[in-house]
């Protein structure tokens, strides 16, 4: 099956994760001034809630994701709030941003991917797309949540060992993803140093 079929049948209906809104802990960390105002990027961010919510709060707010109607349909939901379409459809994996972001935000992109391409994210992609001490905010299932019916239950330990070198782990903790009851992890790091943007990723996604 081709990368993106599974996405572009996903949002051709209702996506299981879509809620029509930003993740509720993102939007706190806004609201409290924890998050400020700076340049962007939502990966893998579906139909674009985060991007639409970050715009309004005066963000340079970017988003990108690999399927074109997830794509199609967020330009078609900032553009009605009047926001702009901010939007890349492209694979996040290996997409080079020709400026790069203060902030990247992954809501269910990292533990959507097998393990092969999520060690490619955290040793070379993810830092693609940031400025020297940027920050990453990563929220993924758990693998205390074995059933939840998505792809990869995160182990804390991957965390902890994908981005132990280039990274500081500011935090890793336990959250309920927008939805009580469930156990996701969120994790906040910071990139050490800025890679050039010309870097080679290959040879792609080797262990
Ligand atoms: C579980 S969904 C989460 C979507 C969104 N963050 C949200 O919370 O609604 C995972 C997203 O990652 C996107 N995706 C999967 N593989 C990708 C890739 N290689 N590059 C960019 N986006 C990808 C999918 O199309 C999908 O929108």
């Amino acid at each position: 099956m081709p990368k993106t079929s599974r996405w572009e049948f996903a949002y051709a209906s209702n996506p299981p994760w879509d809620t029509g809104k930003p993740l509720r802990e993102l939007v706190e960390l806004v609201e409290k001034g924890l998050i400020k105002p700076c340049r962007s990027i939502d990966l893998g961010c579906g139909r674009g809630h985060v991007v639409s919510y970050l715009l309004s709060k005066g963000f340079d707010a970017w988003g990108i994701d690999i399927s074109v109607l997830a794509i199609r349909q967020a330009i078609k939901i900032s553009k009605s709030k009047g926001f702009a379409t901010n939007f890349i459809n492209a694979d996040g994996l290996s997409h080079i941003p020709e400026e790069k972001f203060s902030l990247a935000t992954d809501i269910g992109f990292y533990h959507a991917l097998p393990e092969k391409e999520r060690k490619h994210l955290a040793k070379h992609a993810y830092g693609q797309y940031l400025r020297r001490s940027g920050t990453l905010l990563l929220w993924c299932m758990s693998d205390e949540e074995p059933d939840y019916g998505g792809p990869h239950p995160i182990p804390k330990d991957e965390l902890l060992s994908f981005f132990s070198k280039g990274w500081e782990i500011m935090g890793i903790q336990k959250t309920h993803l927008g939805k009580p009851g469930l156990k996701g992890l969120f994790m906040h790091a910071k990139l050490k140093c800025a890679r050039a943007p010309n870097e080679i990723l290959v040879p792609a996604f080797a262990s």
